[in-house]
């Protein structure tokens, strides 16, 4: 057998550059290559089918991980917690699934003995950076290897290896575009979609449908506590279940599309197209109840602690010392997030029509205008003049001041 240490533990999709990857590493470095392939429930292709080509590619093992339930409640409802929009509007889809996939790759090198983990990603993107920043916090003792971007593969190349080498994979030439899914989300880029002034068409979208359809709307009840979904319509769910039941609903709706530009972590600027149903009708159900659960002034910290929160994630500083301590803000924040939201789900928007809690800071007494009113309207006179106090001296010294 050959020395333990002569592995490397590729981080394996099945697609071509992946495929093309393990007989190019092992001929490179003559280290044996273990394939580990995670499902973050990206619903293409079935895993097993992965695994074999994985082996018929020339890996020496092959490893499906099956960490759907562990994404669900480790990585998305932290996310769901923290309202987790990077830029206002994307909901960390790919940013979520690389530190799981890193600690799955990360446990499989100290299984198989390799001393050398690799990825198919870019030198362009983020998602190198969140691989090895990962890879570096959790095994410092492990080396990198990224071909595509080391060795500057190209799709040619790859084409061309694939195909002097026999290997067992369909080479679909013309897709144009760069996908990357799992259950949280899809983002699409590459191809038409670089300038920027061509709109997206019907055919990037696969979890979602057009919502400019004439449909019926759909109403449903998310019930939460401490900020985690656990049933909808009653019936309870775990959090996998809770993202896969919204991403149907809400993506019938077509609920959760985004065209933006955002704010690489490399510098630049760069065009996706997302849908994310499930996450975004999570989110807007958790934000909803959030505003009558959580206290005013915690309600406006909160705000800034999630956005660094879901920055950091972005940024790929998952196992970070900053982001944990957040985690701990952010779950303490959320023991009275519990109650139910009503919303309904239609022509592309999830709109809050109903909250209701045991834990409601939403006094009807004391925000009515009819009769019952508790509120003590008296006080409101004195509090302004005091609230105002520092501003009207302020004010009172300028005009002095530009009178002299
Ligand atoms: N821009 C997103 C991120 O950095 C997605 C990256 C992967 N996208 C892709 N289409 N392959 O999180």
């Amino acid at each position: 057998m050959t020395a333990k240490s002569d592995r490397i533990v590729l981080a394996y999709s099945g697609g071509l550059d992946t495929s093309v990857a393990i007989g190019w590493l092992s001929q490179q470095t003559g280290k044996e290559i273990v394939a580990v392939a995670v499902d973050v429930g990206q619903d293409g292709e079935d895993m097993d089918v992965i695994r074999e080509r994985a082996l018929s590619c020339g890996a020496v093992e092959a490893v499906v991980v099956d960490a759907k339930d562990e994404f669900a409640e480790d990585y998305c409802l932290p996310a769901v917690r923290a309202n987790a929009l990077y830029m206002d509007r994307y909901p960390n889809v790919s940013a979520l699934s690389r530190p799981l996939i890193v600690k799955h790759l990360v446990e499989a090198a100290r299984y198989h003995g390799a001393s050398t983990v690799s990825h198919g990603c870019t030198g362009k993107g983020n998602d190198q950076v969140r691989f090895e920043v990962g890879t570096s916090a959790l095994a410092p003792e492990l080396k990198v290897i990224a071909p595509v971007r080391d060795y500057a593969w190209t799709r040619e190349k790859a084409i061309v290896w694939a195909e002097e080498h026999d290997l067992p994979i369909e080479v679909n030439k013309k897709s144009p575009y760069s996908i990357d899914q799992n259950v949280w989300g899809r983002a699409v880029e590459t191809g038409f979609l670089e300038d920027i002034w061509n709109g997206p068409i019907e055919d990037l979208y696969d979890y979602t449908q057009n919502p400019a359809t004439p449909r019926e709307a759909d109403e449903v009840v998310i019930t939460f506590e401490a900020g985690a979904p656990v049933a909808i319509d009653g019936k309870p769910v775990t959090m996998l279940q809770a993202i896969e039941q919204m991403n149907k609903r809400a993506g019938a709706q077509g609920i959760g599309r985004l065209d933006m530009v955002e704010d690489r972590l490399v510098g630049i600027k760069s065009r996706e197209i997302y849908e994310a149903p499930g996450a975004i009708a999570l989110i807007t159900a958790h934000q909803e109840l959030e505003s009558i659960t959580i206290e005013r002034e915690l309600s406006r910290y909160k705000k800034s602690v999630d956005q660094r929160w879901t920055e950091l994630v972005y940024d790929g500083l998952w196992f970070s010392p900053l982001k944990r301590a957040l985690d701990a803000f952010i779950n303490e924040s959320q023991i009275h997030v519990s109650g139910d939201i009503r919303m309904t789900l239609h022509a592309g928007r999830a709109v809050p029509t109903g909250r209701r809690s045991h834990a409601s800071l939403y006094d009807f007494n004391l925000a009515t205008y009819d009769e019952g009113d508790t509120f003590d309207q008296s006080q409101a006179k004195g509090f302004i003049e005091l609230w105002g106090m520092s501003s009207v001296l302020a004010n009172k010294r300028d005009e002095k001041l530009a009178g002299e």
